[in-house]
Formats: C-alpha cells, sequence, structure tokens
C-alpha cells in the first residue's frame, strides 16, 4: 500500500525523504517520487520500480530544498509508471495520496472544462487541480485546500506542498492513516509511526476527516468541520533501531524465529503463572452477558479468526460468526444485541476490516480489536483492544503476526469460557499452562527448519499444491497454502481433508505435492485424516505429514516426508503447526527466487476497498 512522508525543517530534506521512503518499502510499492519547494518553486524526481532507481535519480540531478514530501505508490488507477508516479503537481500545488478518489472522473471532467491539463492516468491528479483551482481564485492555502478537501469522496491521506510557501506542509486525512511528527524545529508528516522512527517518536495521529498544517513551530489540526482542534501526541515505542534483520537474510525469516520470543511476550500481558490463569485487559462489559461473538477479518488474520471461531465455540459455548471483511456487511449480516464483534488485523488499517468494524460499531455491537498496532485506527475505534505484541512485521507475509494472534484468541476464548462457567478451574490452568508451554514448543519446531528446506525443494517444482487438515488444522491448511502462493507465486489451496474425496481428489497425481497437518486431538480426526492420506498416496498424491511423534510413526511408510512435531495439548496445536508450513513457504519462495519480503502484487496493508 502506498507510503507518504512529509518534512518542513532547516536542513535539506531530500535525503531524509529518501531514508523515510526506504522504510515504508515493507508497505509494497511499484514506484517512489519526492517534491521539494526550492526558491519558491516545485522541483521533483520520481522514479518507476524500486526506491534504489529513486536515489539514483536524484544522484544524477540532485534537489534542494528544506520542505518536501515522499511517496511510495502501489498502483490503484493506472500503471506503475514514472508518469503515474507521485508527488503529482501543478505549476502551484504538489501532492502526494493514499487511497482512492472514487469521485476523480466527475472531478477531473469539471477541472479540465476549465482548462486544467492533466499528464497522468491516476485519480490523484485532481487534488492537484483542485488545490490550484481554488488558489486561482484568490483562497490562501489553507482555505484553498478546505475547499478541495471537500470536494472529494474516497480514502485519502494527503501531503501537499504550496509553491510559494516554504513555511507549510499540509496534512490531512479521511479514510487512509496519516500521524503528524514533532521535531527539534522540524515537522514531519507520515504514513505511520515506523515512517517516522528515526526522526522522532513524538506522534499525533489525524482523526476522520482532519487536516493539519504543519509549520516550523508545529501543527494546528483542523476538525471535518474546519473548526481547530487538539489531538494527543503519544509517544510510540518505535525507534530506528528496532528494524533490521539481524543475521537473518530476509525480514520474513527473522520474524519466523522471533516466535518463541513474542508468542512469550503477548501471553505474558495476560497469563498469570502463579495462578495458572488468564486475566483479559479491563472490559467494558460482562462476558457472561455474551451471547454471540462475530469475527471479521481478510487473508491470515481470517484464518486466525477461523481457529478462534473452533477455540471459543468449544471452549465457551458461544456461538460465533465469522466472515472476510470483504463480504461482511454487504449481506445484511443478523447482529444480536449486546454481541461482541470482534476484529482481527496486524496493521489495524485495513479498509475492508475497518468498514466492517465501523458498521458493526453503527449497530451497537461491543467492538473488540486484536492488533499489532496500538496506534492504528482498528485500535482507536473500538471500545476493547487486545494486543498481539508482535513488534514491528515487515515482511509483507504475515508470520508473527499470525501466531500471536492465536495467542490472544486463545486467551479470549479460555476468559470466555470461564465467564459463562463452561470451563472448569482445571481445565482452565490445563489450557493455561499448555499455552505458556508454546513458545519452548516453538523453539523445537524451528530446529526442523533444514530439514523443511530440504522438503522445499520438491515443493518448488510444484505447479499445484493441495494443503489438508481438519478441525483447526483446516484453518493452519488454509493459512499454509496463503502463505505458498502469496510469496513463491505457486498456486496452492487448503481443503478440509474430509472434503477431498468430494472432488479435489481428482487434481492427485505424482506432480501434486499434499501438505498434510494432522496432529492427535481428541476427537480423533487423525485416524480419518490418516484415511484421508491413504486415499491420496494410493493416487499417487506425494504426501507431505505434519503430526506429532505417533502421527509420524503411523505414516513413516506411506508418507514422502514426514516431520515429527513436539507432542501439545491438542488446544494450542494451531499455534505451533503453523511454523512449518510458514517455514515452507519461506524456502520454497527462496528457491523460487521470488521477492520474499515485498511479492510482486502485494501490499502490506491494504487500505483501500
Ligand atoms: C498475509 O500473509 C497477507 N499479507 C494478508 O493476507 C494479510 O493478512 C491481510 O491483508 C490482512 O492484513 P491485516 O492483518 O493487517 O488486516
Amino acid at each position: 500500500m502506498c507510503g507518504i512522508v512529509g518534512i518542513i525543517g532547516r536542513q535539506e530534506v531530500a535525503p531524509l525523504l529518501v531514508d523515510g521512503l526506504k522504510r515504508l518499502e515493507y508497505r509494497g510499492y511499484d514506484s517512489a517520487g519526492i517534491a521539494t519547494l526550492v526558491n519558491g518553486s516545485i522541483d521533483r524526481r520520481r522514479a518507476e520500480g524500486k526506491i534504489v532507481n529513486l536515489a539514483d535519480r536524484i544522484a544524477q540531478k540532485p534537489i534542494a530544498g528544506t520542505v518536501g514530501i515522499g511517496h511510495t505508490r502501489w498502483a490503484t488507477h493506472g500503471r506503475p509508471n514514472e508518469a503515474n508516479a507521485h508527488p503529482h503537481a501543478s505549476a502551484k500545488v504538489a501532492v502526494v495520496h493514499n487511497g482512492i478518489i472514487e469521485n476523480f472522473q466527475e472531478l477531473k471532467a469539471e477541472l479540465q472544462e476549465h482548462g486544467h491539463g492533466f499528464e497522468s492516468d491516476t485519480d490523484t491528479e485532481v487534488v492537484v487541480h483542485l488545490v490550484h483551482y481554488h488558489l486561482d481564485q484568490g483562497m490562501e492555502p489553507v482555505e484553498a485546500v478546505q475547499k478541495a478537501l471537500k470536494r472529494l469522496h474516497g480514502a485519502f491521506a494527503l501531503g501537499i506542498l504550496i509553491a510559494g510557501h516554504h513555511d507549510l506542509l499540509i496534512g490531512a486525512r479521511m479514510g487512509s492513516p496519516l500521524a503528524v511528527g514533532f521535531g527539534d524545529g522540524e515537522m514531519y508528516l507520515g504514513s505511520d509511526a515506523l515512517a517516522l522512527a528515526p526522526l522522532t517518536q513524538r506522534l499525533a495521529y489525524l482523526e476522520e476527516g482532519d487536516m493539519a498544517v504543519l509549520t516550523l513551530d508545529g501543527a494546528t489540526f483542523y476538525d471535518v468541520g474546519d473548526n481547530k482542534v487538539e489531538r494527543q501526541v503519544r509517544q510510540t515505542a518505535l525507534s530506528g533501531a528496532l528494524i533490521g534483520k539481524g543475521e537473518h537474510r530476509h525480514f520474513m525469516a527473522k520474524e519466523i524465529f522471533e516466535q518463541p520470543q513474542v508468542i512469550g511476550d503477548t501471553l505474558n500481558a495476560m497469563y498469570n503463572p502463579a495462578r495458572g490463569s488468564i486475566t483479559l485487559p479491563d472490559l467494558p462489559f460482562d462476558m457472561a452477558d455474551v451471547p454471540k461473538v462475530t469475527i471479521v477479518a481478510c487473508g491470515t488474520s481470517y484464518y486466525a479468526g477461523l481457529v478462534g471461531k473452533y477455540w471459543i465455540e468449544r471452549t465457551a459455548r458461544v456461538p460465533v460468526e465469522i466472515d472476510v471483511a470483504s463480504e461482511f456487511r454487504y449481506r445484511r449480516p443478523v447482529l444480536q444485541d449486546g454481541g461482541v464483534a470482534l476484529f482481527i488485523s496486524q496493521s489495524g488499517e485495513t479498509a475492508d476490516t475497518l468498514a466492517a468494524l465501523r458498521h458493526c460499531k453503527a449497530e451497537g455491537q461491543r467492538i473488540v480489536s486484536v492488533v499489532n498496532s496500538p496506534e492504528s485506527s482498528m485500535a482507536r475505534e473500538s471500545d476493547v483492544v487486545l494486543q498481539t505484541n508482535a513488534g514491528p512485521e515487515i515482511g509483507v507475509a504475515s508470520t508473527k503476526a499470525f501466531t500471536t494472534q492465536l495467542t490472544v484468541l486463545a486467551c479470549f476464548a479460555i476468559a470466555l469460557g470461564r465467564a459463562k462457567d463452561t470451563l472448569t478451574p482445571a481445565r482452565e490452568k490445563a489450557l493455561a499452562a499448555a499455552l505458556a508451554e508454546v513458545p519452548g514448543r516453538a523453539a523445537e519446531v524451528l530446529a526442523h527448519d533444514e530439514a523443511i528446506r530440504d522438503i522445499a525443494q520438491f515443493v518448488a517444482e510444484a505447479r499445484d499444491v493441495l494443503y489438508l487438515g481438519r478441525g483447526t488444522s483446516y484453518a493452519i491448511a488454509l493459512e499454509g497454502a496463503l502463505k505458498l502462493k502469496e510469496i513463491s507465486y505457486i498456486h496452492a489451496e487448503g481443503y478440509a481433508a474430509g472434503e477431498m474425496k468430494h472432488g479435489p481428489i481428482a487434481l492427485i497425481d505424482e506432480s501434486v505435492p499434499v501438505i498434510v497437518i494432522a496432529p492427535h486431538d481428541e476427537d480423533d480426526l487423525f485416524e480419518k485424516t490418516a484415511s484421508n492420506v491413504q486415499e491420496t498416496v494410493a493416487r499417487g498424491g506425494q504426501v507431505i505429514f505434519f503430526s506429532d511423534a505417533k502421527g509420524v510413526l503411523r505414516m513413516q511408510d506411506t508418507a514422502l516426508h514426514a516431520i515429527a512435531m513436539p507432542e501439545v495439548d491438542p488446544f494450542v496445536a494451531p499455534i505451533l503447526y503453523a511454523i512449518p508450513v510458514q517455514l515452507l513457504a519461506y524456502h520454497t519462495a527462496v528457491l523460487k527466487g521470488t521477492d520474499v519480503d515485498q511479492p510482486r502484487n502485494l501490499a502490506k496493508s491494504v487500505t483501500v476497498e
């Protein structure tokens, strides 16, 4: 997703803008650019592709200026090329934009009738000419921007420069996050805290409809009604030092290997080892009164929610409805009074999920969000935030965020079971103890890294891969398939193992690796999955089997490869079994030579619907 950086200061801003854009690379992009004010005029450098191309462009033709804006573009309207790269500019106005202006065609036609010429295929360029038009009407910059903003429909985070006004940097937000950073004699704009981390830890987030006018002395905030307002300045925990790959080749590898630590960090916020109990943050409602839980998320976060559904219904006997955010509100869901709507999101900014959250809030649901970014829009708009302490996740493919989401959901299910009196104290203690073991067991699983890397040699040759599981392992099969396809570009599908015989088994032959996730569990699903494995192998399927030692012993003559996972309470198995499918996807992608941390076409946080 697009990234925005803006700086108004006393030093040359070009190198700082480029550094800020590098910190936004993880969001996914396909072109980049910066603009500054030089002697009253707008100057720009833009380049297609990676930021290194922009840096080369600037090295060839340096750009001066102490106030500027920068942008990494994830194309929505118009091909990813230099002409469509931001900043977009006229002689008077330069703009960077994250989001989608839904009425840009209508505005473009209107502005063209007023004689404005357009040089790009983007929606963003209408913002440039709208502001320019109002300046031509004799308005001052702040008023001209306020007028322009009122014409925009859709989602936007904007950074705006006005020629001849070195003392101004304007930001605005509707639907896409934007932060103001407070420096010493400098002020900043950023899409997120990471972009500004080496410059400042003091941030104020714009609220929906806000505009911020930055000068060297500080920021003035205006709300959607153009009233001056105050916005809280927070101290972000992020610092420039936090983000590095360590000894790992990719951020994704580093984040996979951080999981024992961050699962422990996340659990420690809710687990009391002395009492062996789980305590959630204070809730503004009594969990005993919760009649239903509705879970809404996207992608990997949705699969975490699917595991959560199994856990909550089994542990607390509370009905759970789950849906992907992009479908949820359009099917007119039936929500129960007093129900909890639970939103899962690493970024806390995914537009589909945020829109679903706002729908449920408007319907009077109790809003609980499981997020990794405490400063995110979802966190700010929820009644309760259950935080995953995964730390910044830079790899576009979600790994440690997923297992810490599961950790939080497991705690939520246990706490709800206790509140509903469907969980005996002894069982609560056993489940909490099983959770407490997960960080150590996760470290054991990571010891299989080399064995899984060898298995990836076989998977990397495949055209199609199937992932199978039952119960909570079905959700891990879905997640494993997503991991593989999003970073190795190999087609993969996750399926309920029991569903194979209802069609997908027709796909099976010697060229199709079948990844089976099958720990032993209370319902003896293992035996049923073992039958599915036999059916698959009988048709030439090449099975890669993840189970406990007993399961591997059973399958060692049937499966092509079998990896013995640590013995754990079946309740926590999904957290552990996520790790081998992450490693398998990672090593396969490395063999395929894809861009593991920034896979093609993908964005880390999809802030457009
Ligand atoms: C996961 O590997 C993907 N990057 C993607 O499916 C992601 O989980 C999804 O876009 C949701 O993002 P969020 O958790 O930030 O809301």
